[in-house]
């Protein structure tokens, strides 16, 4: 029997490619989905513009971080991972931009007060957790698969580090927060759950690995919400 595997960078490519073309189809609306009237035609309400930008930023940043930020030190992962993963992600993104891109689609009760706070939360989540990525790189050596204890850095996104283990987790599940709270769609805020409740599960398992593999852990950590989680 051939079990296939593959390097994780082709894992992620494949998971993260999906969703962002993906959601595109349903941007532009082609053929088929939302009937004939509609085809490529764009939407009148600016948010639905936002969050397409917003969505296709969170993919394309994931895309280039998997190709020049991080270093696996995991040679292969089985192909069995890659349909799992890929029928999560590809499956919410087709969810939630059937209805963020619907023609009936009704943008949030607040107006723009909601999105500009949506926004504020997405992209300081997103430039959270891109400096946590920095910081976890230049924790490993090019070429090593020694792993350290991170700690914050001179760039104050890193400082959560001083109170979870995994702010690459906390930020990733604020940065869905927001964009729940700009979109004001059911979808995105299940999307926003179970992501939390999965990145929870991962958190606690890296925190309990670091407190194994390293005597002098920081005792203040929690691993995903601060003296909470
Ligand atoms: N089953 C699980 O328990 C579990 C847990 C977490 C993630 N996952 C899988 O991983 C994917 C998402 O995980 P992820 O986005 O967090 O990516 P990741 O696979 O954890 O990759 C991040 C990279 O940063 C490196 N790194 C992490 N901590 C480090 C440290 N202290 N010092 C030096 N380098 C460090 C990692 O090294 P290493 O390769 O040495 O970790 C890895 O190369 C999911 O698709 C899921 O399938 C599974
Ligand atoms: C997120 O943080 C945890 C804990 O430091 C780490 O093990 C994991 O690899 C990180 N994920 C990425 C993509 O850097
Ligand atoms: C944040 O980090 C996680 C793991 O480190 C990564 O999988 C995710 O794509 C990132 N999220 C955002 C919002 O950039």
């Amino acid at each position: 029997m051939i079990i296939t595997v593959l390097v994780p960078g082709q894992v992620f490519l494949t998971e993260y490619a999906g969703p962002l073309i993906i959601y595109l189809l349903f941007y532009f609306r082609v053929p088929f989905i939302y009937g004939h009237k509609y085809d490529f035609i764009t939407s009148q309400h600016s948010v639905v513009h936002l969050a397409c930008i917003c969505h296709s930023f969170h993919y394309i940043k994931r895309l280039l971080e998997t190709l020049f930020v991080h270093r696996f030190s995991h040679g292969t992962m089985p192909l069995r991972n890659i349909f799992k993963n890929c029928m999560y992600y590809w499956g919410f993104a087709a969810w939630m931009a059937y209805y963020i891109n619907h023609p009936l689609y009704t943008p949030p009760v607040f107006g723009e007060d909601q999105v500009k706070l949506a926004v504020a939360i997405f992209l300081f989540c997103q430039l959270g957790n891109f400096s946590i990525h920095i910081a976890l790189r230049n924790l490993r050596p090019a070429g090593s698969k020694t792993r350290k204890i991170p700690f914050p850095t001179r760039n104050p996104f890193t400082w959560l580090f001083l109170l979870v283990s995994c702010p690459n987790y906390t930020y990733e599940v604020g940065s869905w927060i927001g964009f729940a709270i700009m979109t004001q769609c059911l979808p995105v805020a299940l999307f926003s759950l179970v992501g939390f409740i999965q990145m929870t599960i991962w958190a606690k398992g890296k925190h309990r690995s670091y407190l194994k593999e390293f005597k002098d852990y920081p005792p203040l950590r929690s691993p995903i919400v601060p003296f909470i989680l």
